[in-house]
């Protein structure tokens, strides 16, 4: 075994030969080169490697043993401790002992770790994994494999009352990726802008920023974006959430939806339609996909992110006839496509029915969260309106005009419940009434009890209510 000291001992340094290798073992444990476990070489090895004798590297290693930073166990040699940089270790990562702080985080973000149906899941990769031949383990194409598009075109239409087909479809990793691709595509027809909902998804206009298009913030009101504001606004090409608008939970309403898909064909431009959540809308809420209606118009986006995992990254564009080749050229020269195997686990998910009974599951667990939110809202916020309460999986709450949106925050912060103001969302942060947004899924039962219980005696602190 190799060590890459870097040792510079010499005779004519102050110390015995043995100090000095034992100091620069020190130092190098202490400053995290030699990591916990890490096996250091033989006495013999190192001697011969530095130079030295074989008793000023026992002698050296002696000490370091007894001094807690090697461990030495008869038949597997030398290590380094794990215990070795305790001092380092506890700085970074909480004590065990120390009871941490009771913090609920009502800040947007990944669902709850409880959510996803591990069995379900282990049980389709455990079946593709024991059927699949030499196509399933070779490469799949650069689109996704064609059995899994098939799958999907069907599921997609089923529920979404998606138009596509087979060769329409992409399986890409993530809505993210499905996003650079298609403003890559824009960017090269000429566009350079898109139009954003604002308030919406800060990530995503970072993604949108990154990928050579300037995002432009288009107002959204109780309808969903404003079509009115959109035209207004010059660009030809906009990014929508239509089932449940994040972070506000509206419904894009049916006459929006004509206006919007009427603007695309006025300005022979194009609409992004991000459907990721679309599965946890109330259903007696949920439209059909705004694709349906002109699907040469409208690129149409999912995501297995908040209906699975993020952890999967997997998503899926149906494409516009006339996009579908400039995307699947561009796909093919940045990754040769996602996971064959995670492909084929989540189409037979799908066609197994799990799925279905997944998102029925989740949906009533979703709506009861909602529930809670709305009781807590109409309980102890009366002065506050709850937008899109049944879509979402966020509560965007519009506080009175005067409310400091930053105290409510802090004061929720002191009473340990992370939560964020419309602020974050807002693309002009300075246009807009304040507003708090509530993330709920990640937490659940008892702690989002607490939580909202928190924010309600951080609102009557700032506020003065009682
Ligand atoms: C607005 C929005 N769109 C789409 C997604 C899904 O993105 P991805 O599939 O890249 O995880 C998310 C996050 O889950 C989101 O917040």
């Amino acid at each position: 075994m190799t060590l890459n000291l870097s040792l510079s001992i010499d005779g004519q340094s102050r110390g015995t030969l043995a100090v000095q290798l034992r100091n620069a073992f020190r130092t190098q444990i202490e400053e995290g080169a030699l990591r916990p476990g890490t096996r250091v070489p033989s006495s013999r090895q190192l001697a011969a490697d530095l130079g030295v004798s074989r008793s000023v590297v026992v002698e050296a290693y002696e000490q370091l043993c007894a001094e807690g930073y090697l461990v030495s166990q008869h038949g597997s040699g030398t290590s380094v401790a794990a215990a070795a940089r305790a001092d380092v270790a506890s700085a970074l990562t909480p004590d065990d002992h120390t009871p941490a702080p009771a913090v609920c985080d009502l800040r947007t973000g990944s669902p709850h770790d409880s959510t996803f149906p591990r069995q379900d899941w282990i049980r389709a990769v455990s079946a593709v994994v024991t059927s699949a031949g030499r196509r399933e383990l070779g490469y799949a194409p650069p689109s996704g494999l064609p059995v899994v598009r098939h799958t999907l075109a069907g599921y997609l239409g089923r529920v979404r009352g998606v138009r596509t087909r087979p060769e329409r479809l992409m399986v890409t990793s993530g809505f993210a990726q499905g996003l650079a691709l298609l403003c890559r595509v824009l960017r090269d027809r000429g566009h350079d802008t898109l139009g954003v909902e604002d308030p919406g998804h800060p990530g995503e206009w970072e993604f949108v920023a990154e990928a050579g298009l300037r995002p432009v913030g288009i107002p959204v009101d109780s309808d969903g974006i404003r079509v009115d504001a959109l035209a207004a606004s010059g660009v030809r090409a906009v990014l929508v959430t239509p089932a449940s608008q994040f972070p506000t939970g509206v419904t894009l309403t049916a006459r929006r939806r004509a206006q919007l898909v009427a603007w695309a064909k006025e300005v022979d431009g194009y609409v992004i339609e991000d459907d990721f959540d679309a599965a946890l809308v109330a259903p007696a809420h949920r439209l059909p996909a705004v694709q349906s209606l002109a699907p040469d118009r409208v690129v149409y986006a999912g995501s297995a992110s908040k209906v699975l995992t993020p952890a999967l990254r997997l998503g899926w564009l149906a494409i516009p006839a006339d996009l579908t080749a400039p995307v699947e050229r561009i796909r093919a020269s940045w990754d040769i496509g996602c996971s064959g195997l995670e492909q084929l686990a989540f189409a037979r998910l799908i066609d197994t029915g799990a799925f279905d009974r997944h998102l029925r599951r989740l949906g009533a667990d979703v709506q009861k969260r909602r529930q809670a939110v709305r009781d807590f809202v109409a309980g102890h916020l009366p002065d506050v309106t709850l937008l899109g309460a049944n879509g979402g999986l966020q509560a965007y709450l519009l506080l009175p005009a005067r409310c400091a949106e930053e105290a409510v925050v802090h004061a929720a912060r002191r009473r340990s419940v992370l939560v964020r103001g419309g602020r974050f969302y807002a693309l002009r942060p300075d246009d807009r009434p304040p507003a708090l947004v509530l993330g709920y899924a990640g937490v659940r039962g008892p702690e989002l009890g607490r939580g909202l219980a928190g924010i309600a005696a951080a609102y009557r602190e700032t506020t003065g209510r009682a």
